[in-house]
């Protein structure tokens, strides 16, 4: 049985003491019986980082340079994430890849340099609205699954769980069909077993990200290969994530 994993992309929003007053009530509002994570903004790690220090809620960043250090204005490395405590990190989310040109191989690069400084890592994925109407939602997947984790090992895979986000999904109110997202979640699962092994396949968490939430968490999760979500907007409020987060499957 997987255990349901639930995370908060903040995406680029809030102030310290607003990031403060949201961890906070989740905390004290909130049961981690499902393994959850929030990712806010670097500028907020810290901060995020000592509420949360000794608790059980998951500290994540939402990016993260293809570098450890050295000229690369703006960016910052996982040795600098470590420092802070993130433990974990969103990688090739569609917004990093469509608005920031990040490639399938940038992706894969990040993923072996957050392995390598022992974050987990949220790898995402996900078509877009033309993709989708052109009967390519398999394929481009697919071929995000397999590039992302070009040379990624077995045994690495365990500190990976993958977010399926259909880019149309994301920020517009509209979901995919629990029945459609469940499809592409057992693409994934099927080709992860291509790519390493069946026990590897039933391992991996699936999140489903795209517009979740509290009304509609029920159906998605009650779906065979969904096993969490990654939710952005209904992430910002105590009272909308906390019913997700702990959702019971
Ligand atoms: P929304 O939940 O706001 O659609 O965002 C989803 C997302 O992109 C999470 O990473």
């Amino acid at each position: 049985m997987r255990r349901s994993y639930m995370a908060g992309n903040w995406k680029m929003n809030y102030t310290r003491s607003e990031a403060l007053s949201l961890v906070k009530e989740l905390l004290e509002n909130g049961s981690f019986k499902n393994k959850v994570l929030v990712a806010p903004p670097f500028t907020l790690l810290e901060t995020v980082s000592n509420a949360v220090k000794g608790t059980e809620l998951i500290l994540g960043a939402q990016n993260m340079s293809t570098a450890e250090s050295g000229a690369h204005t703006g960016e910052i490395s996982p040795l600098m994430l470590k420092d802070l405590g993130v433990q974990a990190v969103i990688l090739g989310h569609s917004e990093r890849r469509s608005i920031y040109g990040e490639t399938n191989e940038i992706v894969n690069t990040k993923i072996h340099l957050a392995l390598k400084h022992s974050l987990e890592v949220i790898f995402c994925v996900g078509e877009t609205l033309e993709e989708r109407e052109a009967g390519a939602a398999e394929k481009i997947v697919r071929d995000q699954v397999l590039k992302g984790l070009k040379d990624i090992s077995e045994k690495q895979m365990e500190s990976i769980t993958i977010a399926y986000e259909p880019v149309w999904a994301i920020g517009t109110g509209k979901t995919a069909s629990p029945e459609d997202a469940d499809d592409i979640h057992s693409v994934i699962r099927k080709e992860i077993e291509e790519l390493y092994s069946k026990e590897t396949a039933d391992q991996l968490i699936i999140q489903y990200g795209g517009s979740v939430k509290p009304s509609n968490v029920k159906e998605l999760m009650g779906k065979a290969n969904i096993d969490g979500a990654l939710v952005g907007g209904a992430a910002l409020k105590a009272e909308t994530f906390i019913p997700i987060m702990e959702y019971n499957k």
